[in-house]
């Protein structure tokens, strides 16, 4: 089968001005949270569509749902975890518990506050990952990066060729993902700011589908005017 998991369990800490959390901001007409959603539901190849929302907003998200009309047959909706991954395993015990376990299984994961995702994005994912590997939506650096241990001077200026800019959708074999994620240890959970992470550091391969300037994390203020700007200009193609 083949999942859609749409993760919006934080709370949006980095953007200081909201009143509550980033995804359920406006964007346009709609919240960022049920953009995203909605592209997601608007892929048909999906058998269900998950999304895991903060526990403390869950009913303010059912809410949200009913007053703009969003209902599909496909969609599942869980709590969040502590941390993204932590969210990410909610939805993956939900898949285990409602439709069991399918070896060709895969999940594609996506950031609530990227509603700019395009349906190319998605379906390059599935495309990929029904191949049985791990994917990260990615763009190459444009600017030179800068590595430093102190955040005070430069330890390194790696090649910028060799340099990315990771995005999402991330796409995995789902029970492999489950296994490899089981078998990390408390720290190694605790340092993982990534779960494409989780199959480098079992040395398997992650394929990089070609990302988007227009797939950008709204984090900051700063973001969510970008968002605001790209939404107005009509220049996004969904
Ligand atoms: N996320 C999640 N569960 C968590 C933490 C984050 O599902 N426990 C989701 C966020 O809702 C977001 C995505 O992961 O859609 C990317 O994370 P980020 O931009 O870091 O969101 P927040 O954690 O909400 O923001 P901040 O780090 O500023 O608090």
């Amino acid at each position: 089968m083949i999942f859609g998991a749409v993760l919006a369990g934080g709370t949006g800490s980095r953007m200081k001005s909201a009143p509550l959390p980033k995804q359920f901001l406006l964007l346009g007409d709609k919240p960022i949270i049920l953009c995203t959603l909605t592209q997601f539901l608007r892929n048909k190849r999906f058998d269900a569509v998950y999304i895991a929302v903060n526990g403390e907003w869950l009913n303010y998200f059912q809410s949200l749902l009913t007053q703009y009309g969003v209902s599909d047959p496909r969609l599942r909706i869980v709590a969040g975890g502590s941390d993204r991954n932590e969210t990410l395993m909610n939805v993956i015990r939900d898949i285990k518990n409602t439709f069991g376990e399918r070896e060709e299984d895969v999940i594609i994961t996506h950031d609530a506050v990227r509603p700019f995702v395009s349906q190319r994005l998605i379906d390059q994912n599935i495309d990929a990952v029904l191949q049985q590997v791990a994917c990260d939506t990615a763009i190459p650096a444009v600017d030179t990066i800068l590595s430093s241990q102190d955040g005070e001077t430069v330890s390194s200026i790696p090649p910028r060729r060799e340099l990315f800019q990771s995005q999402t959708p991330q796409s995995f074999p789902l029970w492999q993902l489950w296994e490899l994620y089981k078998a990390l240890s408390p720290q190694q959970k605790a340092e993982l700011t990534d779960a494409c992470k989780i199959f480098v550091l079992a040395g398997k391969p992650v394929r990089i589908i070609q990302g988007d300037v227009y797939n950008l994390k709204i984090t900051t203020d700063g973001d969510y005017q970008i968002a605001q700007a790209i939404c107005q200009s009509g220049l996004w193609q969904e």
